[in-house]
């Protein structure tokens, strides 16, 4: 479609949702999204400025704060039974509107907890003075996901406010999620009651783009492992040992480059084994997203990508596993040069999983292998951390069908299915335990410098997803009638 085409085209579809019936209560919402946008951004502003980061304990009082300021928030909106629930590590803040117990009911789940700044040097502005630049609100979780659960808190005040809630709704917003979540199983098993809900509604994912709406349908598991590598038993001079000793940061860095093939598939025995593998029409479907390879090399600053052989981007960060070196450390690191023969060397290395994987099994691999693969003239320790579990979320339910109505009324384009890199290990623990399915209703960008430094969320973004989402919750009522 050329530029005029398109124009025209989505002039047409305007037309015809003004002239069909749903044009109200999209305009209703929009008119109280434009009447209330500057205090929308300034609360989302106030709640950035808190440094939550759950992983450095430094910042704890910043941390429970944010979990006070997303509690007045909630009570501040319409909603009941506000509780800030502790745990042995950060509090869950939960609070709930029932207003018809025959109605359905929708799970809210989000976190108010960041990733570390750091490297703090790298930012353009400060990582807790939310600034606006070209459209976009600079700030760490200002997408991952303080801006992207407040689009809820709001959308629940406007529903409230306007008396258009549709669903009960609950809402469950934790502060460990960046450090893995540990608590929440714990939190979850012993509040089944309280979290009855028909479906789980998270926006902690990314959209194609504003023009391209998508819908993920799949998250990534993970298996993390910290792996430590002894040579001598203290740090030698290089001089007067060198060439005599293995040197553990050789050996690691060999290790490591071995746990890739010369195609780049993973060279763990097993690895692969309970890998579910795509049927042609469904990678040929998956490939039909919008996806400019150019674009993609630009924006990350390197020459060419790279991957497993034999499938394309799309497929690599979506429906393959992965194994991905994220630190790697040891002997001297500081400021000029020291001599020195390391007596030991450290890595962190994470995997990604698709469905059928399994965390603890694929973690068991690793170690096993990369023992087994470990010269004598070295010890090596692998050290599991945090798991979680792939899952793929249903295309063909209500609450699939209802955002995919929302997100094309407010974007005038119908979402595609995507699937997700990341991991956000409490889905798959939801369905096991509540036996309740979710709803990746992500306004993200996969550009958003997540995790890095200059993290961004687009105005535009939080704005349409408030508008979305009250339409999400009157269709969702509507279908399961
Ligand atoms: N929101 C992300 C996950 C995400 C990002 C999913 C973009 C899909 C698209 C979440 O906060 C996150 O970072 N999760 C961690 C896992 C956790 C166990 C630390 C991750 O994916 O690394
Ligand atoms: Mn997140
Ligand atoms: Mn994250």
């Amino acid at each position: 479609m050329s530029e005029e085409e398109r124009k025209s085209y989505i002039i047409c579809k305007n037309i015809f949702h003004y002239l069909c019936k749903n044009t109200f209560e999209m305009q209703k919402i929009k008119d109280y999204v434009e009447a209330n946008k500057d205090r929308f951004l300034e609360e989302l502003f106030e709640l950035l400025r808190f440094p939550s980061v759950s992983a450095d304990p430094q910042y704890k009082e910043g941390v429970l704060n944010t979990a006070e300021f997303v509690a007045q928030k909630l009570k501040d909106a319409g909603a009941d039974k506000v509780e800030i629930c502790p745990t042995a590590g950060y509090p869950i803040v939960y609070g709930e509107k029932i207003i018809d117990p025959s109605l359905p009911t929708v799970l809210v789940y989000g976190h108010y907890d960041v990733q570390p700044a750091d490297p703090i040097e790298l930012w353009e502005t400060p990582p807790f003075e939310p600034t606006v630049r070209d459209g976009k609100i600079y700030a760490r979780g200002s997408a991952d996901d303080k801006g992207q659960f407040y689009m809820h808190v709001k959308a629940f005040e406007y529903m409230m406010k306007e008396n258009e809630l549709a669903c009960n709704v609950k809402f469950m917003i934790e502060g460990e999620e960046e450090v893995g979540s540990a608590n929440l199983g714990i939190f979850v098993n012993a509040n089944k009651e309280r979290l009855k809900a028909d479906v789980i509604v998270i926006s902690d994912t990314s959209m194609i783009s504003l023009e391209n709406p998508s819908l993920e349908t799949g998250l990534r598991g993970l298996s993390y492992v910290e792996v430590e590598v002894t040579g001598p038993n203290r740090d030698l001079h290089s001089g007067v040992y060198g060439g005599a000793v293995a040197n553990p940061a050789t050996i690691l860095s060999k290790m490591i480059a071995s746990l890739h093939d010369e195609n780049n598939h993973i060279a763990i025995p097993g690895f692969y084994d309970d890998v579910l593998e795509l049927t042609e029409a469904e990678r040929k479907a998956l490939n039909e997203a919008p996806f400019d390879v150019q674009e993609y090399e630009q924006d990350l600053g390197v020459q060419e990508l790279w991957g497993e052989k034999g499938f394309t981007t799309i497929e690599r960060t979506g429906i393959r596993p992965t194994l991905e070196v994220n630190g790697i450390w040891g002997g001297y690191i500081g400021e000029g040069a020291k001599t020195v023969l390391p007596s030991k060397a450290f890595a962190k290395i994470s995997m990604r999983l698709v469905p059928n994987q399994n965390s603890e099994r694929i973690t068991k691999l690793f170690k096993e292998h990369f023992e087994k693969i470990a010269p004598k003239s070295v010890k090596v320790e692998v050290k599991p951390h945090h798991g979680g579990e792939p899952v793929v979320t249903p295309t063909d339910s209500i609450a699939y069908k209802a955002a995919e109505k929302a997100l094309e009324d407010t974007f005038n384009k119908k979402p595609i299915p995507t699937r997700g890199g990341g991991s956000i290990p409490i889905v798959a623990l939801f369905e096991k335990e509540l036996g309740i399915k979710t709803v990746l209703l992500g306004f993200g960008l996969d550009s958003d410098n997540l995790h890095s430094p200059n993290e961004k969320y687009g105005i535009e973004n939080y704005l349409k997803g408030i508008e979305t989402i009250p339409l999400f919750h009157k269709y969702y009522a509507e279908l399961s009638k």
